[in-house]
């Protein structure tokens, strides 16, 4: 058993690091069992720990009785020779004993316990990422700072509210992220809890100091001074304080002393970096109000030309008699979804296989062509071969029936996960012609089209949108979407470009094929024009 356990201590710190436990709820249920696993543990510490203490306790009271008795009259009680031969007796070893069990550790059990787990507990960088992940959904789903500290959001099950020391530590990675904006909104949500009287060890000059800087670095001096003031009201003494009111009064006074001759090229400066940061936000924009499913852009005219259907798969035996679902999502590019298409018994099954497997999805570093991780992908992933499972071979099979395309030149069915806060920003599901060739090694060609499966339903957030077009798909469990990334032509669709929005409420499952060119020659055989 030691020597497992020093085993255990030596291997685990390597092969658990960077597991990013925020970015999927897999990994996470694990870590509620073992939080479950280590309160029994701790249960068992305190009945041990009490069922010492009831036994010092009954010795005090039995020895404080003797000892009553014994010195009211100690020659007639040491008469009784049981007496004398008693008191001998608990002095030579019953109060060792006793020594003994004060001296007692009940806590191994519990300590070895904690030791082991903790190799399994998430880290300093686990908990940056899950607080990054909540500001992110702060903004993309415009969430008010007072809202998500309430817990008031839509769908949620188990309500739970942030503390005003939370909030404190929310303030403090933005901080560190030189996030100042939102650094202000949580110093000040938490201000704000504790001016409502909340019973916190959270300090307000603590609070306050960090608050007065993040409102100086956005430009708001005199939102600063006032701050700042507030500081000083509870600690005189505070000496970064007293230094930043002295600097802000400086530089207050130089302000007005110069106002009058400020010059015009700051000004254009000024409206110039505006621009740049006009033209560059559209994209992130639209996604996020795709997300919030605002913006979206179709119009009654179009919607009208969206049909749904009975599909065979152009007469494909396996669905002539029992044809699937199928409904227009979108009409150009054309996406397209499939209902009732995977069973529930079958996305448990894919689920299970993916579970041990699932590790921080990575993408194609477009400089150097190799695969990496990065912050605008947030999931956990896993491929499956249609060789280890029926169940996965068949999914592969129905998606060639379904799509008329030849999916042995497919890659493998990837299954992804994404836990609250989980995304996957704007990007093209194919290679384009200035990148490095991606898909080389692979021999098939570019990715043709992308079958994507919802395994589950999202209580709030999670759609995949394409803000190009300003379309919103969706998830639905048991329904699956395709569409084509490239034209016949063989040239990229750009109006594919699509993204999968950070979960809010809940969690994501979802699978996809990427079909390649190759194979599918003459089942899409290619046009003469390049954008068609
Ligand atoms: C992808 C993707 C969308 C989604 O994995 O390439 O775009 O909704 N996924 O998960
Ligand atoms: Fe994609």
């Amino acid at each position: 058993k030691v020597w497992c356990a020093t085993v255990l201590g030596f291997l685990l710190p390597f092969s658990c690091a960077h597991t990013d436990f925020f970015t999927s709820i897999g990994h996470m249920t694990d870590l509620i069992n073992t939080e479950k696993d280590l309160v029994v543990s701790l249960k068992d510490y305190i009945k041990a720990e009490e069922s010492k203490l009831e036994q010092i306790k009954k010795w005090a009271e039995k020895l404080d009785q003797l000892t009553a008795t014994a010195t009211k009259d100690p020659e007639g009680f040491l008469g009784h020779p049981v007496n004398a031969f008693k008191l001998m007796k608990r002095l030579n070893t019953e109060w060792g004993e006793l020594e003994s069990l004060v001296l007692k550790d009940m806590s191994d059990g519990f300590i070895s316990n904690m030791t082991i787990q903790r190799q399994f507990f998430p880290n300093d960088e686990d908990q940056t990422g899950a607080a990054k992940a909540l500001l992110r959904l702060q903004d993309t789903y415009n969430l008010d700072t007072d809202t998500l500290s309430r817990g008031n959001l839509p769908g949620v099950k188990h309500k739970s509210v942030l503390t005003a020391e939370d909030c404190f530590e929310l303030g403090k990675i933005a901080y560190t992220e030189a996030d100042y904006y939102h650094t202000e909104l949580w110093m000040e949500q938490a201000l704000k809890q504790l001016d409502e009287g909340e019973v916190s060890s959270a300090d307000k000059v603590y609070i306050l100091d960090y608050l007065s800087y993040a409102v100086y670095q956005q430009g708001d001096l005199g939102k600063a001074m006032a701050l700042t003031k507030r500081l000083l009201e509870l600690d005189p003494e505070h000496q970064r304080a007293n230094g930043n009111m002295k600097y802000f009064e400086y530089i207050m006074a130089k302000e007005k002393e110069g106002n009058k001759s400020s010059t015009d090229s700051e000004d254009q400066q000024e409206e110039k970096t505006e621009v740049k940061k006009k033209d560059y936000l559209p994209e992130r924009r639209k996604y996020e109000m795709l997300c919030r499913g605002e913006g979206l852009k179709m119009t009654p005219r179009r919607q009208k030309r969206l049909f749904c259907r009975y599909y065979d798969g152009n007469r494909n035996p396996r669905y002539i008699l029992g044809p699937v679902k199928q409904e227009d999502e979108w009409d150009k590019p054309r996406i397209v979804r499939f209902l009732d298409i995977i069973s529930d018994e079958e996305i448990e099954t894919v689920k299970e296989l993916a579970k041990p497997r699932l590790s921080r999805a990575t993408v194609h570093d477009p400089e150097t062509g190799k695969l990496t991780t990065a912050h605008y992908r947030v999931s956990k992933s896993a491929w499956l071969s249609g060789y280890e499972s029926p169940v996965v071979s068949r999914i592969n099979t129905r998606i060639q029936d379904l799509t008329g395309l030849d999916v042995s030149t497919a890659e493998e069915l990837q299954v992804a996960n994404y836990g609250v806060g989980g995304q996957y920003e704007p990007h093209f599901d194919f290679g384009r012609k200035d990148e490095p060739d991606a898909f080389k090694e692979l021999g098939t060609g570019n990715r043709i089209a992308t079958w994507l499966f919802y395994m589950s339903d999202v209580s709030a957030g999670g759609a995949t949108v394409f803000p190009e077009v300003g379309a919103s798909v969706w998830p639905r469990k048991g329904t699956a979407v395709f569409w084509y990334n490239l034209f016949p032509s063989g040239e990229g669709d750009y109006s594919t470009r699509h993204a999968a929005c950070p979960v809010l409420v809940g969690n994501k499952w979802v699978s996809n094929k990427w079909l390649h060119e190759r194979g599918q020659e003459f089942r899409r055989p290619c046009t003469l024009s390049e954008l068609e």
